[in-house]
């Protein structure tokens, strides 16, 4: 049973503590929401499980909602600390409540329901891409509307951020992320994990040219991306290769090239139907804001930001910390949600799968399904 949002009056300005446990990092965050003025962040505390999901060469999902539970406490108590206020001053509290891996959204949503009650202050349930799509804002003034390349192990997808609750998705991968790919690269050759900064680190002394790998989507007439055979390829060449640290570092760096490629020519397309849409003027140079873990990359970076001057795009790349998973995006989307009186009931649930554009995730994609269909 859904029961109706309960009614709380919006304030003029607001502390809102946020929770993000969607994946492989335990986050909480204070922000100080004030009308009219550009959001202040208290405290952003992010606590990785890199070390427990090492030994695999990618995220096992027990083992990551083992640690969010066993961290979760601890990494909201410190948030609190370190924004130098106690419990009681909170007004709002928002978490992720999806898309992402079960066991760790319903620990961090759960957190906060718990929160919610005991303290008798609005719940507001984020959706973990929202948190992405906003995020910018977080660093710098970034108007509505932009076009965001959210680039991460989770996610690959081309968005036109409107507004809030505004969202069009021109582009999504179809199989894999770009971070899974990077990371599946590093764990074939046993470079370990993360994958992407030492598939990085080793292409730097590696020749880009020397091994043939797909481009999968290349130049197609849409901005969908698909990432699986890319990373067979790899494998293959990897197995078919000598082995030396030669092979490796060109494989890498072949690699990272091909990434580089598939983001770049999707992007260029994405920026044409951004372009296109009615909503958008045309005459006004726009930004282009790439976030996720991959956008880490150097050569990604490079090739995007000389992309935008090509294309007459603002290029925008926010700090890693507010462009990889954290809570302080998730606070600052309650933090808007909040502003409109947007709250939640106690009953919402945790949606390991939600889309933020309902429409285009209802629309067969133009180049076949992921198994399961659209993730987000
Ligand atoms: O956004 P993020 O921290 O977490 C989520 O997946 O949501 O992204 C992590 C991903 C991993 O797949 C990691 O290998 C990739 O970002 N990554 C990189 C680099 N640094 C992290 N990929 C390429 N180059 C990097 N320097
Ligand atoms: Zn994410």
């Amino acid at each position: 049973m859904t029961l109706t949002p309960l009614k709380y009056p919006v304030q003029e300005k607001a502390l809102i503590l946020g929770i993000e446990s969607s994946c492989d990092e335990t986050a909480a965050s204070v922000v100080l929401w004030e009308k009219g003025k550009p959001i202040k962040i208290l405290s952003s505390i992010i606590a990785s499980q890199n070390t427990e999901h090492a030994p695999y060469g990618g995220v096992v999902p027990e083992i990551a909602a083992r640690a969010h539970l066993l961290k979760i406490e601890g990494i909201i108590e410190n948030a609190v600390q370190e924004a130098d206020i106690n419990y009681v001053d909170l007004d709002a509290i928002a978490a992720t409540a999806g898309p992402g891996l079960i066991g760790g959204v319903i620990t961090g949503l759960m957190a906060a329901k718990g929160i919610s009650m005991s303290l008798n202050i609005p719940l507001i349930a984020v959706n973990h891409l929202e948190g992405h799509a906003l995020s910018p804002s977080l660093s710098e003034d970034c108007p509505f509307p932009y076009l965001l390349l959210l680039v991460s192990g989770g996610h690959t997808q081309l968005l036109s951020v409107k507004g809030l609750g505004n969202y069009r998705r021109i582009g999504s991968t179809l199989d894999d992320a770009a971070g899974e790919a990077f990371d599946k690269t590093a764990k074939v050759m046993g470079l370990g994990f993360p994958g992407g900064p030492k598939v990085e680190h080793l292409a730097k002394s590696g020749d880009s040219k020397a091994v043939d790998l797909p481009r999968p989507l290349k130049g197609k007439n849409h901005a969908d991306f698909s990432f699986a055979g890319l990373k067979t390829a790899v494998s293959r060449a990897y197995n078919a290769s000598n082995k030396t640290e030669t092979a490796k570092a060109n494989i890498a760096a072949s690699f990272q090239e091909a990434v580089c490629d598939v983001l770049n020519d999707r992007s260029r397309r994405a920026m044409k139907f951004f372009i296109d849409d009615p909503d958008v003027n045309s005459n006004k140079k726009h930004h282009f804001v790439v976030a996720g873990g991959v956008a880490a990359n150097t050569k990604i970076r490079e090739s995007l930001e000389t992309l935008c001057e090509s294309e007459n795009f603002k290029f925008v790349a926010p700090p890693l910390k507010y462009c990889t998973d954290n809570a302080a995006m998730i606070a600052l989307a309650g933090a808007q949600h909040y502003a409109v009186g947007n709250f939640d009931n106690i009953s919402v649930k945790a949606r390991p799968r939600w889309p933020l554009d309902m429409i285009a995730a209802t629309q067969k994609p133009k180049s076949g399904y992921g198994k399961k269909g659209p993730k987000s």
